[in-house]
């Protein structure tokens, strides 16, 4: 439900520096608001006990009024009849205080109504977290200016809206860009639980209900006697919150840390090892959420080495945790990674299905099988997975990923919320009726009891939680979507804007559009028509190289020749996973013809000539656009100048860096690409761009002194496929040339390679001019993960604006080695007003 901004809110002066870690809780200040609204001047929390949800619910209420209006809320614990008041509590103690509450409607567990039309404002639960979940949003409503009275029940769609933190014991984050981990130090939890704190009061706000804190590649050693207590801490600092604490398990801890001769999941002493070490957490953390398995899954032990079933490995962990009332979540992403390329009907996206349909009602009730949302693995764009329609009698939830491993590691933008919604809203038609994945994940379709949503977080350390102040409305976009998937992306995206930057217009209009393009712009620059993320997926998962998803065992592939692309998953002549899908959809996607052009690699194998539906060609469509895409990536940058003192200058100035860095490596994703089909196929881009760039001078053929050439692998991440590095890793190199464009006033662009493990200095000079200095330092200033090589993932962009240039004049590049970072170069570009080459 939506209700507009009731007035036209007058501006505030630009705040002060702000570094995020308030996340969309700022709580700023709203001028002037009192002369429009009428807030209570007392909190009422019924039947309070420190520490609980409704406890917090009224520390949130004060600190909440007190940062939008100004106003310190007295904190009474009586009220008298007709003096107002915020009254927070659960319906029972609503009940027992003041008698029935008309109009509540039927709350379910988490739900909650909220009502400011009368002379209070009535906040009450169906349990104390509920209680908090009102207090948030009556708090998200006033700090977005919605005064409008309502009374209005609200209630989740699903009871499961957990996060997945991939954290490591020792501090590290698989696939986390913001630093080393709020939960885990050297091998044990950590002392200090301020950050957890404050990561359970934002994940309260969008009503993430659980986390789930180690990795799924588990280590044994959590269950530690040291670790067990750091748990307890852990959980301590969630409760507050309404946030239960689950845990990820290695499957081969009776052998690998109880000293058990198996881990066989049918053997009665690894029954009674798992029986008491979980009572033991139980000990600490009695309200523990449950555990998360990832089991026989890229090299993790599971019940498949005792040629058991997965069912029979989930139900040991459920009778284990069933007595303390525990969940299960076993997830559904187990395959092969030694499949054979060479064999055409071999594919990993059918992996899913064949290990789970036929254990579908075998799995005891508190299991839930959480399942990524497509068949292969958080890429740019893949339909659902089938393995969604096909267990009916088993409960399922849905994995996403908030954390962007395969969509520019937060140093590009990529807004997710209209990527989950396309999921989420597509209809599967089992048995031909409406089956949407929200209303199978939630239970509804197939009447289970149990379902829900997993997050894949990432957040660390870094005060903007993310390593990135846009990313930041992916973490609030999931928990909105978990609790209501029917809701809007680009409405969520706005609720997200004002509460994290406030109400300027252009601000929201500017972040608003470009959130809005992003995804289709990445999609676009990375891999189109279905082909996947064409990231390098054997290193960092984070530039282009198309070629690493061939010929291995991991079955991520193209099947890219010189004459043809795609993964051909017809039943007719291919793998078959088309025929995974319900009869309706099988048949659009067993043909060509109804295939959506945008999943067209995804099921068929065609010649790079295909024409799709728009009449272009495959790989015409390849170049216009990852032209296209990468010339958005160039526009977020004027966008985001635009906001220039509407913005705070600390979050303006970090947001402008990384919108520079991507409009850079949009540029190095583009080239990659189109070059490396361009070399495979031979077919030329109609517009003529494609290996054609007027405006560049390459290192390698300018005059050098102290530098060497260098060639680059893949070859299609550097332009020309070479580099110039200095000879040594210890001197300084110069590369010079003659300009011999027309003088005039150009954008200046060099293209180097940022690697990790060095801090090279460079100072570029036109004519007897120094243009500028900077420094090979981006693994101080992003988060993505860095390489130590030059390839895809190192190669960076800086660009001078304005130059004025002469004819004739000297272009000079110093380069000063660092570390293992000898200075490399790609090229220059003299790009003139309007170009962008
Ligand atoms: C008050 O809270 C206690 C637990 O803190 C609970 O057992 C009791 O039922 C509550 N009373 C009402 C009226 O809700
Ligand atoms: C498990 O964690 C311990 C303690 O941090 C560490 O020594 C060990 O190497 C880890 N094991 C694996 C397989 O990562
Ligand atoms: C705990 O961590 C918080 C947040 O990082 C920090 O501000 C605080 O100083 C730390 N407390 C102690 C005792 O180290
Ligand atoms: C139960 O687990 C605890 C903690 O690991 C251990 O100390 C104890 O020996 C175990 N008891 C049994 C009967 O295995
Ligand atoms: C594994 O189990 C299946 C079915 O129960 C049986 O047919 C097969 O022989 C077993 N294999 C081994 C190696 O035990
Ligand atoms: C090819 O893969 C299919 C599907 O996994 C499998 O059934 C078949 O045995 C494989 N063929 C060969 C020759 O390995
Ligand atoms: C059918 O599959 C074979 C590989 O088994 C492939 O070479 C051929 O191109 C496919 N035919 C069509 C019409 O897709
Ligand atoms: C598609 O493009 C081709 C090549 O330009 C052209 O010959 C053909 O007429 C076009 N078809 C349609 C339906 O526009
Ligand atoms: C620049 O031009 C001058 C004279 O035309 C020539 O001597 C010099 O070698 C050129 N320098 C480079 C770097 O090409
Ligand atoms: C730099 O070159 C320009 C154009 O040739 C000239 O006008 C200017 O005096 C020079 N400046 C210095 C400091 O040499
Ligand atoms: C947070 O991450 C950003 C991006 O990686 C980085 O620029 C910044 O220095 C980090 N700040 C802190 C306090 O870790
Ligand atoms: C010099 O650089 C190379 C390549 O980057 C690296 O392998 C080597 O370890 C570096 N040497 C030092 C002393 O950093």
């Amino acid at each position: 439900m939506r209700l507009s901004i009731l007035f036209s809110l007058p501006l505030l002066n630009v705040a002060s520096a702000e570094d995020g870690s308030q996340g969309w809780l700022r709580y700023a200040p709203i001028a002037n608001a009192n002369d429009y609204i009428t807030v209570p001047s007392r909190v009422v929390a019924l039947n309070v006990t420190r520490g609980s949800p409704v406890y917090t619910a009224q520390q949130e209420l004060e600190r909440g009024i007190k940062g939008i209006f100004g106003k310190q809320l007295e904190t009474n614990s009586s009220v008298t009849s007709n003096s107002s008041a915020i009254i927070v509590g659960t319906l029972d103690a609503y009940r027992a205080a003041y008698g029935d509450l008309e109009d509540v409607g039927d709350l379910l567990d988490d739900g909650f109504f909220l009502s400011t039309e009368g002379l209070s404002v009535i906040i009450v639960g169906n349990n104390e977290r509920g209680v908090l979940y009102g207090a948030f949003e009556y708090l998200s409503r006033l700090a977005q200016g919605r005064f409008l009275p309502i009374s209005t029940m609200y209630n989740p769609q699903a009871p499961i809206r957990w996060t997945n933190e991939w954290n490591n014991l020792d501090g590290s984050i698989e696939r986390g860009y913001a630093g080393p981990s709020i939960f885990f130090r050297d091998g044990f939890v950590v002392d200090n639980v301020t950050r957890v704190s404050g990561y359970a009061r934002l994940l309260a706000s969008i009503r993430v209900n659980g986390i789930v804190i180690n990795n799924v590649n588990a280590n044994a050693t959590l269950l530690n006697d040291r670790n067990l207590q750091g748990l307890g801490r852990l959980a301590d600092a969630m409760r507050p919150y309404g946030i239960q604490l689950g845990i990820s398990l290695n499957f081969a801890s009776p052998q690998d840390f109880g000293g058990l001769p198996s881990f066989d999941p049918l053997d009665p002493k690894v029954d009674a090892w798992w029986a008491n070490i979980t009572d033991e957490v139980y000990k600490r953390v009695p309200d523990m959420a449950g555990y998360l398995v990832k089991a026989n899954s890229e090299g993790q032990p599971g019940p498949l080495t005792y040629n058991r079933t997965l069912a029979d490995g989930a139900n040991m962990f459920a009778r284990a945790v069933k007595p303390h009332g525990g969940l299960v979540m076993f997830r559904a992403f187990v395959y092969d990674n030694h499949i054979s390329p060479a064999n055409w009907t071999a594919d990993r996206a059918n992996a899913a299905v064949d290990f789970f349909q036929h254990l579908d009602g075998k799995f005891d009730e508190n299991v839930v099988v959480q399942i990524k949302y497509g068949a292969i693995d958080f890429q740019v764009r893949e339909p659902a997975n089938p393995l969604f329609s096909t267990l009916r009698n088993t409960s399922t939830s849905i994995e996403l990923q908030i954390t962007p491993e395969y969509f520019g590691q937060n140093d590009h933008l990529v807004y997710l919320g209209p990527l989950w919604k396309e999921i989420l809203e597509t209809d599967m038609r089992a048995d031909s009726r409406p089956s949407k994945i929200k209303d199978i994940v939630s239970g509804i379709r197939f009447k289970r009891p149990l379902g829900g949503y997993a997050g894949v977080s990432g957040v660390g350390t870094n005060a903007t939680w993310l390593g990135s102040h846009l990313a930041m409305s992916n973490l609030y976009a999931y928990g909105r979507l978990a609790w209501d998937a029917s809701q809007d992306a680009e409405d969520v995206l706005q609720d997200w804007i004002r509460l994290t930057f406030g109400f300027d217009e252009q601000v929201m209009e500017i972040i608003t559009d470009m959130s809005m393009k992003s995804w289709p712009a990445y999609e676009n620059y990375s891999g189109n028509l279905g082909i996947q993320t064409l990231t390098d997926i054997l290193y960092t998962h984070f530039g282009p190289n198309p070629a690493s998803q061939d010929n291995n065992g991991w079955g991520q592939w193209t099947r890219a020749d010189k004459v043809s692309i795609g993964m051909d998953r017809t039943v007719k002549n291919g793998t078959g996973n088309a025929g995974q899908y319900s009869p309706e959809l099988a048949s659009m996607y067993e043909n060509i013809e109804t295939t959506p052009d945008n999943l067209l690699l995804w099921f068929h194998h065609v010649p790079y000539t295909q024409r799709l539906k728009s009449n272009k060609t495959v790989i015409q469509h390849f170049y216009d656009a990852h032209y296209e895409g990468a010339a958005t990536a160039q526009k977020f940058v004027e966008q985001w100048e635009s906001l220039k003192g509407k913005v705070d200058e600390e979050r303006y100035e970090n947001v402008l860096f990384e919108q520079k860095f991507q409009a850079g490596h949009a540029l190095v994703w583009r080239d990659s690409i189109n070059q490396f089909y361009y070399n495979l196929s031979e077919i030329p881009d109609v517009a003529k761009r494609v290996g054609n760039h007027p405006y560049r001078i390459e290192a390698e053929k300018m005059s050098l002194s102290g530098y060497q050439f260098c060639a680059v692998n893949p070859f299609h991440t550097a332009s020309g496929a070479m580099a110039i590095v200095t000879t040594s890793n210890t001197t300084t190199g110069t590369a010079t040339a003659n300009i011999t464009f027309a003088s005039g006033r150009y954008d200046i662009a060099v293209n180097y390679f940022d690697l990790i493990g060095g801090r090279a200095k460079y100072q570029l000079d036109v004519g007897n001019q120094t243009v500028g200095r900077w420094i090979g330092d981006n693994e101080d200033k992003l988060g993505h993960a860095p390489s130590i090589y030059l390839d895809g993932h190192s190669a960076t962009r800086i660009t001078f604006k304005g130059v004025d240039v002469r004819q004739g004049d000297v272009v000079r590049i110093t380069g000063q080695a660092n570390g293992n970072e000898p200075a490399p170069l790609d090229y220059i570009s003299f790009l003139p007003p309007g170009i962008v080459d």
